[in-house]
């Protein structure tokens, strides 16, 4: 490559955003961030310089605002893809104010496919998720039908991959989907993580937020699920591996290596773990027994869901390397870093 090409991620300063930017970065890329910092610290573009060694800003821009969008994509002229993952993705909070979900994901989307088309911006990766799959025969992969959505963040995914699809063939836009399963964990440096706002709806920001004491204790939503021990398995993919995906589909994307303008990716480890599983992970890594409760079943949730990967690890060359109990150890190094940070 003579010239490294210019990257722009929108919420930059989020979860995987941030964890993308450092991977983007240490491969070389010119990353541009936006962020409307609603739900993420404008002190993450200091944290990703703390691990790059690279100085990076990320530009307060809110998606919804088209005018700002424009201006900002305008006076970046070389942008050669986006990676697209400002949104909203609280499930509960989706159903209670359905109209922010659809303004802030669908909108937002809308504003920045109108950007890119102006600029002549031909490539696209968006941060879609498993949800879209609703309840599937595991192992699921890319071919298992879209279900109608269960909640008004699990219809935003499901519409931005219509819109981002007509625009694929209205424009031949190239676009990959991305269709995670659970991200967890955090950077090996434990300055970047997951920042869950108020009370933690994932269960691993639970079960840290439980051992460092913010919570009484984990409730566990079932045992009677028709699974070995009775509760739910899901697929946990490390945030690392998961970003790293993202510079995969990248340069697959920039490479023209994709056989259709619009392409979707399911990313996950292939392999279920259970609610207890997970605890059990942590108490290893954490040697410290975590306070837990049993519980009824939480409304709405999948008895279980794991990713077949086999088309991203043939057509992208990438599969996961973190474990487990690697997801369980750096997200609890995270969560005593933040705690350390806020005892000063
Ligand atoms: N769980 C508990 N106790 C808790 C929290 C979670 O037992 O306090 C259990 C849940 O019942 C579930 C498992 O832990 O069995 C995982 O729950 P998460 O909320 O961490 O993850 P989900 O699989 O429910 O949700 C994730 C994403 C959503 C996405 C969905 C798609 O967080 O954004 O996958 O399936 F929509």
């Amino acid at each position: 490559m003579n010239k490294t090409p210019n990257i722009l991620v929108t919420g930059a300063a989020g979860f995987i955003g941030s964890h993308t930017m450092v991977e983007l970065q240490q491969a070389g890329y010119q990353v541009i961030g936006i962020d409307n910092f609603e739900n993420s610290s404008s002190r993450v573009a200091d944290q990703i310089t703390a691990i790059t060694g690279i100085a990076t800003h990320i530009e307060k821009i809110d998606i919804r605002d088209k005018k700002s969008l424009n201006e900002f994509v305008n006076t970046h002229k070389d942008i050669a893809a986006v990676i697209h993952f400002a949104a909203y993705k609280a499930v509960g909070e989706s159903v209670q104010f359905p109209m922010k979900y659809y303004e802030n994901n669908i909108g937002g989307t809308v504003n920045l496919l109108e950007a890119m088309a102006a600029n002549q911006i031909n490539n696209i990766v968006f941060s879609s998720s498993c949800t879209v799959y609703g309840e599937a025969n595991p192992p699921v992969d890319e071919t298992a039908p879209v279900q109608q959505a269960t909640s008004p963040y699990g219809n935003t995914k499901q519409i931005c991959e219509e819109l981002l699809k007509d625009q694929s063939q209205a424009t031949g836009l190239n676009v990959i989907s991305l269709r995670y399963f659970n991200p967890v964990g955090a950077h090996d440096s434990a300055l970047i993580g997951e920042l869950p706002i108020g009370v933690p709806n994932n269960l691993v920001p639970f079960i840290t937020q439980t051992a460092i004491g913010k919570r009484k204790q984990l409730t566990v939503f079932g045992t009677d699920y028709p699974t070995a021990d009775g509760t739910c398995i899901r697929d946990y993919i490390h945030v690392v591996d998961l970003a790293k995906a993202h510079l995969k589909a990248l340069e697959y994307q920039l490479a023209g290596k994709n056989k259709q303008s619009f392409d979707v990716f399911n990313l996950g480890t292939g392999k279920g773990s259970s609610v207890l599983e997970v605890v059990a992970a942590f108490e290893k890594v954490s040697q410290q027994k975590l306070n837990m409760v049993f519980g009824p079943r939480r409304t709405g949730d999948v008895v279980q869901v794991y990713a077949a990967c086999n088309k991203a690890n043939t057509a992208l060359g990438w599969k996961t390397e973190r474990t487990l109990e690697n997801c369980m150890q750096t997200a609890w190094a995270w969560e005593q870093a933040l705690a350390a940070k806020e005892n000063k």
